[in-house]
């Protein structure tokens, strides 16, 4: 029988989010649980914290299916590479560890494609015919690339050289915060960005997801792109209800 619930949680730099997913709408059935990720970021320890989320989120839930995504290249179950979290991922079996620390089967995908396929499934996304690119823009810039709705896995534009840049580190929004920068300066760097991935994917709709992208009038009427570029419907949550749908649709 397919699951009409799961549970997703999202590990960040900053942050471990979960809660109970409703796969028919993509609403969430219980309140958000957030953990502040442990220093250093090293798998044993969020592992931990996760387990900790994991039974306050799963109370009285019953077996659901569980899915984690995580700021990472994941192939196969294995972490692949490490942008903002410790070095400790890069070739780790972390699917395994995770199953193993909460003693039950998890889907484990990278974040930025959960948040991507939460916006096929449920959002700005459905039924769009095509190449969808997302985007989300926090500590990182995460990509998924959907064609058609089907998701193309670890994209990783975010890592993008551009001018010698490795570009999240230009134009994410942590970049904005750390140099101060004002909407337009900010967006001077986005339209750089936009623009490269423009013309080498010729998508047919940009997503912008993120917290920030709740203040998408301050930035993306200032693109000036051949392709629209709207905001993400579920931006914070995206990762959790991806990763839920995920782990329904491939049980561990
Ligand atoms: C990571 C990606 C991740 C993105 C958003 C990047 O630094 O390399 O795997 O999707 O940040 O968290």
């Amino acid at each position: 029988m397919t699951a009409t619930t799961a549970i997703g949680i999202d590990i960040g730099g900053t942050g471990i989010k979960g809660a109970v997913v409703d796969l028919a709408t993509g609403e969430l059935l219980t309140d958000r649980v957030k953990l502040p990720t442990p220093k250093g970021g090293r798998p044993q320890d969020i592992v931990e914290t996760t387990r900790t989320l994991l039974s306050t989120v799963s109370k009285g839930v019953g077996d659901v299916p569980v899915g984690v995504c995580f700021p990472a290249v994941v192939k196969n179950g294995h972490t692949m590479s490490a942008a903002n979290v410790s070095s400790k991922w890069i070739g780790l079996a972390a699917e395994a560890l995770f199953e193993k620390g909460l003693g039950l089967p998890i889907h484990f995908v990278n974040d930025a494609d959960a948040a991507g396929y939460a916006e096929a499934q449920f959002g700005a996304a459905t039924g769009v015919a095509g190449v969808v690119l997302l985007t989300t823009l926090g500590t990182g810039i995460g990509s998924a690339l959907l064609n058609d709705g089907v998701l193309v896995p670890n994209t990783e534009l975010g890592h993008l050289q551009i001018d010698g840049h490795d570009y999240e580190t230009r134009a994410a929004y942590s970049a904005k915060e750390r140099d101060d920068l004002s909407w337009e300066t900010w967006a001077a760097r986005l339209q750089k960005y936009y623009s490269t991935l423009e013309r080498l994917f010729s998508p047919d709709l940009f997503i912008v997801g993120g917290g920030v992208s709740k203040h998408h009038q301050n930035f993306l009427p200032l693109l000036n792109l051949k392709t629209r570029i709207i905001p993400a419907v579920h931006r914070n949550n995206a990762g959790i209800l991806g990763a839920a749908a995920l782990a329904a649709r491939f049980p561990g």
